[in-house]
């Protein structure tokens, strides 16, 4: 128990809409009382400062204390996170863009920023002693959770549209996963998992229908500010599907003002969607009352192929609190921004990230971002697991 005191200050899961009190010692899903995600709370400690970061591992659990697992023997980690924070000189140069940075998730193990959520939340299902996880997946997160599985010795279930890209699917089955291919997008994945589960005891990871792998995710948040020497940017351009990296890093930056590690200042947090699939700016702009309808289609960003987000909610929060908002990009937009900074950086990023450019553009031609101000690009996976469509 000493151990457990010492090594994470996880106090209790809370309802993300009323607030209400769920344990964080017995298996959660989400909030029943409001049908909305948990979040995980934490009676954070003073003797955690950022001093004490100095000489830690440099991976996301540098961050232990305010992160979930409770026995450190849990942890299912293959190096993720503390990715770097880039400056594109030409891209710099080219634009008048003097302040702009990239965050660059492609280095993560299997290609994305999904391995820190699926690292968290298959580290909470070993300690929570599963033997099957399953998830609906766009293409990242399930070769993710196979990879982490892999690691812990838990079987994978995987369910992704069968248009994925091939080596979405092969990397799912290299690292031993069962693979589920539906007709559709992840909300029929989604279906799917609810079905198999009727017969087989899982460990359902679906996007903020457990509340792990926000916490993964939050790790952005602390990592931007550490590396920015706590001076957060002004912007932060983020690929929302799901929306689990923008509500993760809000809610980080809102953790540490509660330690005094940085100020009330905040970024505007843009949402970027693809114009094929995007409900949050549908709701923002008062085409519909919220996502629960919305009929998407496919992206060449797959990860932003998500018509019904869960956390809706918790994403226009954010964006709101923030004095952000959502914008949409076309595909063959990605295409061109995925071949320009191919070309300018020697950087092959993932459609989802190359749509930051567009969208950057967009607001600076718009005046709602200015050429000086310090904008950060999420830029969340590598481009070489889609080059088949790029090409
Ligand atoms: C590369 C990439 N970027 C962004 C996203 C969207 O992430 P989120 O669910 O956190 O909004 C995904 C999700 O699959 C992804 O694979
Ligand atoms: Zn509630």
């Amino acid at each position: 128990m000493q151990t457990v005191q010492q090594f994470t200050s996880l106090s209790h899961l809370s309802c993300s809409q009323c607030g209400q009190f769920y344990s964080a010692f017995e298996m959660q899903t989400y909030a029943p009382c409001c049908n909305q995600p948990l979040v995980a709370v934490y009676e954070l400690p003073d003797d955690f400062s950022k001093a004490s970061l100095r000489g830690r591992v440099t991976s996301m659990w540098r961050y232990r204390e305010v992160l979930p697992v409770f026995e450190p023997d849990n942890i299912v980690s293959l190096g993720e996170g503390m990715t770097p924070i880039l400056t594109p000189k030409h891209l710099r140069a080219q634009y008048e863009l003097p302040n702009l940075f990239i965050k660059d998730e492609s280095g993560n193990p299997t290609g994305s920023f999904k391995a820190r959520g699926l690292s968290m939340a298959v580290s909470k299902a070993k300690e929570a002693g599963a033997h099957t996880c399953i998830v609906p997946t766009a293409g990242n997160a399930g070769g993710a959770m196979a990879a982490y599985c892999a690691a812990a010795g838990i079987k994978a279930i995987v369910v992704m549209p069968s248009h994925t890209p091939q080596v979405f699917k092969d990397e799912c089955l290299l690292y031993g996963a069962e693979l589920v291919l539906v007709d559709g997008l992840i909300s029929d994945c989604a279906k799917k998992v609810a079905q198999i589960k009727q017969s087989i005891e899982c460990f359902d990871i679906s996007t903020l229908k457990e509340p792990w792998r926000l916490e993964g995710k939050k790790t952005m948040g602390y990592e931007i500010a550490e590396q920015f020497d706590w001076a957060l940017p002004d912007v932060i351009l983020y690929p929302t599907g799901g929306g689990t990296g923008l509500i993760g890093m809000w809610k980080a930056f809102n953790e540490m003002e509660e330690m005094g590690w940085i100020d009330t200042r905040r970024p505007r947090m843009i949402a970027v969607q693809a114009a094929t699939c995007q409900p949050i700016v549908h709701t923002w702009n008062g085409v519909q009352p919220n996502a629960k309808n919305y009929i998407g289609r496919p992206s060449i960003a797959n990860g932003l192929a998500v018509p019904n987000p869960f956390a809706e909610n918790m994403i226009l929060r954010v964006l709101r609190e923030s004095g952000g908002r959502p914008i949409a990009v076309q595909d063959v937009d990605m295409i061109t921004a995925v071949k320009e900074i191919a070309k300018a950086e020697g950087l092959i990023i993932a459609p989802e990230g190359a749509a930051l450019w567009k969208a950057l553009l967009e607001l600076l031609d718009q005046q709602v971002i200015q050429r000086d101000e310090k904008i950060l690009m999420l830029n969340t996976g590598s481009g070489y697991k889609y080059l088949q469509n790029i090409m």
